[in-house]
Formats: C-alpha cells, structure tokens, sequence
C-alpha cells in the first residue's frame, strides 16, 4: 500500500514554523510543506525557496489564505499568542486539520471556542505540548500507567527557565507584556501545568493556589554603576552585568555562533546586523529599563479528588534552560525524574531501584534529527502526520479537550494570584 503524504501549511513561518517544516526533509515520504502564510519578506522567501512552494500558495497574511480554496490536509499554526484563535477558528470551519502551537489562545473564552470548533468540525487537532512527545516523559508517562508507582499522591515539578533565557524572552522579547500575549505562567509553564494533569492521569483538580511576582527585572533594581544608560551598547557596568546583550548575542556571533537566540534578532546574521539590533531593537535595551510586566518567579499548589496535590515552582534565576525536575510520589514507589535523560524509580516492596536513561533507548533515535525540547518537536509533529495518515485522533496525545483542562487550570492559578484566593477550576469551567 502507498502511503499517503500529509500536505501541510505553514502559518507564521518564525522559529517555530520553521522547525515543524523540517520534518518534510527529514520524512518527505510522510510529509510536504506545500503552502505558507507569514508576514515577513524575508522569512516567505526563504520558506518558498527551502520547500519549493508555488508562487500561488505563498500568502503574506493568513488572512489571504483564509480567503482561498483548501489546497492542502493540515495547518501547523505558528504565529504569535494572540493571533492563534481568530486563525484557528477560520482554519477549522475550512476542514483543515490543526497543530496550534501553544498556548491554545489567550483567553478561556477563545479556548473554549476552539476546542469546540475542532470538535464541530471533526478534524484532526493537537495542541503543542510538546513535553508530552519527549522520549524522557513518554517513558515516565508509561511507567505511571504500568502501575509499578501505585496511586499517585503528589507531584513536584519545578521548570528551570535559564537566567538570560528569561531575559530574552520574558524582559527584552515577546512574551515581556502581558498584553502582547499573556501573563508567564501561560506562556512559559502551560507545559508544565499540561504535564502535571498527564500525571494525574484523568484526576480533577479541586483547587488552585499561587503566588508570584516580577521580582528583579525593574527598573530599582538597575545595577547604580549602569547609571543612566539604557542600551547594553553604551552601558559602563556591562562587563559585570550577566544579562549584558553584548554577553548574549554579539559575543557568540563574534565566534560564528548563528542559532537561537541570535538568529530572533535580525533576518541575517552577521556581525553588522546584530550590533545594529543591539543599537536600536528590542534586544539591546538594559534589562532594568525594559517595559517588561511578567512575573520572574511563581509557585502554584493544585489539589485533586482522592487528596492528592501536586506544586509547580516556575524559576527564571537558573543556570539551567528550560529544564525541568519532577518528583513523583505513588503508594507504591517514588519517581525521580531529571527532566532530560535519567528516570529513577524506588520499589518500595522490593526495594529496588531502576534507572533508565530514555534518550539511549534505540526507538527514538529519529528524534534527534530535529532540534528541539528534548525530542519533543520532532515527537509532536511525527504523531500528529501519523494521525492524519492513519486517520486515528487518538495518536494524538495533546488533543482540545485535555489541553483546554490544563489552560483551565493555568488560569486558575493566575486568577488566585492575582486575587489572592483559592480557586477551584470548576468555577472556571466545569472540565
Ligand atoms: N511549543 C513550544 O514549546 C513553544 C516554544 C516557543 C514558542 N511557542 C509558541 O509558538 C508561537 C510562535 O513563536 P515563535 O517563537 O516561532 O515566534 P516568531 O516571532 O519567531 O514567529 C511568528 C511568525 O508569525 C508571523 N506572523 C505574524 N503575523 C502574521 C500574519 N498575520 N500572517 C502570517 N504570519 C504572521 C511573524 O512574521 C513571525 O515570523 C507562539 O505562540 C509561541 O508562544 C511554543
């Protein structure tokens, strides 16, 4: 039997949209990128000449190609936070299958309409939580459903950001104000909310508390020597300041470096280019002196039925990127998890321990043909082709309903930070 090639769209052809594209090189059996909305020049050029896409099919909004005749089986929707729902909604009615990057939408109002415009339409639809796809949880996850941990009682979790990480995403870059995406709880840890819910394997959360504040990024905490400059460039303190731009980008691109983060700052990089985003873009600006609103820190406790409770801590001040530690306590055995490559179990009748070491395990060796959460991309998208090929949602592991729960949740932590309260999700919407 041939096996069919999922054709797909690419709307917002940014980081994101370019590393699911990938796939149709690593798996061209599998998948082809036979279209594009993005807004930038540059970028629609570049995804033109890197998949041969026909003149006809490359649109500069998505609004464009909303206006035009379905030509393809699936949309990867990789545009910016608050543009996902408007584009979502429009590309379920057209019948396009979807994988919408996260967070679903920035509002529980349009999280909830496209959910149930996927529902409507009877489409293929899954949600880029990509840890859920990593050969690390996908282990962990099946140790959990194996029963060997019993009843699981509690859960911590603590997502390490990364100390300029933070700096360029969360005070000088996209995710800085929450009005141009939403608070950092959603933008950074929604994957870990998503994670903890997978954990607890169907369990309702009951109740919610968190604190959290912007803790250091403002503008008293502005080292005295940094005096009145506002741009690295020009700053006298800058040597001594780890969140020096010139530390973060102009540096490593002087010894050739061109990735992320570097490559956000400017279309091409080079040394010229990147001294000019630093003189007069986004990324340049002081970290104290930024517009930045989002919080640095913040802790959420969860209760589920049958007593359980679970903590998530989001940290920006680490050494680690993106990183995450869990614990796992069960009535029959603990679980540590490093978050990249050791899972530790303790038997608690035969008082063994195991470890495993996931990214070793021969059957996921195809991951690391794509850079990207520890597997994760290249997990999400091959499991979402194949659901398309096989025609089976199932394959899925992130589908609308069970991302909406843990969007119910994250704002439910938000709302009892910011109202200083307990919530019960419930109150929120009953899921
Ligand atoms: N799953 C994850 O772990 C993960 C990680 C990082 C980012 N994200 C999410 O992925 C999404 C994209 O993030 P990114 O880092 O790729 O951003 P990006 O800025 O690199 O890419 C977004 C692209 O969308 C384009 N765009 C904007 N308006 C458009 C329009 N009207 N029509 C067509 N294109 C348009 C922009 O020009 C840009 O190229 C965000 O929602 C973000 O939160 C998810």
């Amino acid at each position: 039997m041939v096996q069919k090639q999922v054709s797909v769209i690419v709307i917002g052809a940014g980081n994101r949209g370019s590393i699911y594209s990938k796939y149709a090189k690593i798996c061209p059996d599998k998948m082809k990128v036979v279209g594009v909305a993005e807004a930038r020049e540059a970028r629609l050029n570049r995804m033109v000449a890197e998949y041969d896409i026909p003149q006809e099919h490359a649109f500069k909004s998505w609004k464009d190609l909303a206006a035009a005749e379905k030509f393809a089986d699936a949309v990867i929707i990789s545009t910016l936070d608050p543009t996902h729902c408007e584009i979502a909604l429009a590309m379920a009615d057209k019948k396009y299958n979807i994988l919408l990057e996260k967070p679903m939408a920035v509002t529980l109002e349009d999280c909830i309409k496209i959910h149930e415009a996927a529902e409507r339409n009877g489409i293929i639809f899954a949600v880029c939580h990509v840890l859920r796809y990593t050969p690390h949880y996908t282990e962990l996850k099946k140790i959990i459903d194996s029963g060997a941990l019993g009843e699981i009682y509690n859960v911590q979790h603590v997502e390490d950001i990364g100390n300029t990480h933070f700096s360029h995403s969360f005070v000088r870059g996209n995710w800085a104000l929450e009005q141009d995406s939403s608070f950092s709880l959603m933008t950074k840890c929604i994957h870990d909310v998503d994670l903890i819910n997978w954990f607890m394997s169907g369990a309702k959360c009951t109740k919610i508390s968190s604190f959290g504040h912007l803790s250091h990024f403002k503008k008293e905490n502005k080292p005295a020597a940094a005096k009145s400059a506002t741009r690295c460039m020009d700053c006298d303190y800058e040597r001594s300041c780890p969140y020096s731009a010139k530390k973060i980008y102009l540096e490593p691109a002087e010894q050739g470096e061109t990735g992320w983060p570097i490559e956000v700052i400017t279309n091409v990089v080079d040394i010229e280019n990147v001294t000019k985003a630093l003189e007069e873009g986004p990324y340049g600006r002081c970290a104290y002196e930024c517009d930045n609103d989002v919080c640095d820190n913040q802790v959420v406790n969860f209760e589920f039925e049958g007593g359980k409770t679970a903590t998530l801590t989001m940290i920006a001040f680490t050494k680690n990127l993106c990183v995450r530690k869990t614990r796992i306590y069960g009535s029959l055995g603990e679980l540590v998890s490093d978050g990249d490559n050791e899972i530790t179990v303790f038997d608690f009748l035969s008082k063994k321990t195991t470890v495993i070491h996931p990214n070793d395990m021969e059957e996921y060796k195809m991951y690391y043909n794509l850079y990207g959460h520890g597997g994760g991309d290249f997990g999400i998208i091959s499991h979402f082709v194949d659901s398309i090929i096989h025609n089976d949602p199932s394959i899925n592991r992130s589908g609308s309903l069970d991302a909406l729960k843990s969007h119910v949740y994250t704002f439910a932590a938000e709302q009892s930070r910011l109202t200083e309260t307990i919530v019960s999700p419930s109150k929120l919407m009953n899921i």
